[in-house]
């Protein structure tokens, strides 16, 4: 039975970092016999709802998954259709992300993306620069391949240039040559529409993330929703390959 009650959360054990693959967008359509373009701007409403309650909550990252570096594949209609949707997202939502502290970045090559896109994306970035507030980054035209790719080749400059030694290649420094740079890894991943996969997201960063799997398809996932995955991340025992605090008491 579906119950209006809120998912309770404890607010002292809360993700730093959260990331989300918001899939399901086609699916959603499909359902209700309407092309896929309506699916994906019903998920414009998931995604302002999801950064207000992030904000609300005290979340210091919030990652999303808006386009990667394989959607291209996809029909020239959708890509432009997408691309037109984030312009607008960022048109109408700027003031009011700007209001709430909000720091936007772009996670990708976002070099290659229609110039209108661009510019959108370039005023937001520096309006938004200096804020405090909850870090929003939006991976578009996004690869974690081509991210770990790229991080290899200026490491790899560096050494053939002399200003690195390859003995200083630790965890931290490849951290730190990521489009993540500025932010801890996910604690929590989550997933919507059901697929059991990672789709080349944050390959090098989800190390020890704990990963949640909604069946929930992306246009349809309110605040209970995230909630409820926070809730369920809350109920996981990270142990970081040692051992968890209960088994250490047992010792
Ligand atoms: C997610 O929804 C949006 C993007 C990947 C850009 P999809 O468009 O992948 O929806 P499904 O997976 O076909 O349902
Ligand atoms: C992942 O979803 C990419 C985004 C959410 C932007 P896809 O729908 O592209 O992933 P696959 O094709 O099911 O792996
Ligand atoms: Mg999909």
């Amino acid at each position: 039975m579906k119950t209006n009650s809120q998912v309770q959360i404890d607010p002292n054990n809360l993700p730093q970092h959260i990331a989300i693959i918001m899939d399901g967008n086609g699916r959603w359509a499909k359902r209700r016999f309407m092309p896929r373009q309506i699916g994906h701007r019903a998920g414009m409403s998931s995604l302002k709802e999801t950064v207000q309650t992030c904000s609300q909550l005290g979340i210091s990252v919030l990652t999303v998954f808006a386009f990667s570096t394989e959607n291209w594949k996809r029909p020239a209609d959708e890509v432009n259709y997408l691309m037109k949707l984030l312009v607008e997202y960022i048109h109408k939502e700027l003031d009011e992300l700007h209001e709430n502290k909000v720091q936007i970045h772009v996670l990708g090559d976002y070099s290659t993306i229609p110039e209108e896109c661009k510019v959108e994306i370039e005023r937001a970035i520096r309006l938004t620069k200096n804020n405090q507030g909850l870090i929003f980054n939006i991976a578009l035209n996004y690869g974690s391949r081509q991210e770990i790719l790229d991080a290899t080749r200026h490491i790899a400059i560096d050494v053939v240039e002399g200003r690195l030694k390859p003995e200083e290649i630790n965890d931290s420094l490849f951290s730190h040559r990521l489009y993540t740079y500025h932010v801890p890894d996910p604690d929590l991943l989550i997933r919507t529409a059901g697929e059991m996969r990672i789709s080349n997201f944050l390959l090098w960063q989800i190390a020890y993330s704990e990963i949640v799997v909604t069946n929930v398809l992306w246009p349809d996932f309110r605040k209970n929703d995230l909630l409820a995955a926070i809730a369920e991340y809350q109920k996981r025992d990270r142990r970081f390959g040692g051992l968890s605090h209960k088994q250490e008491g047992s010792k």
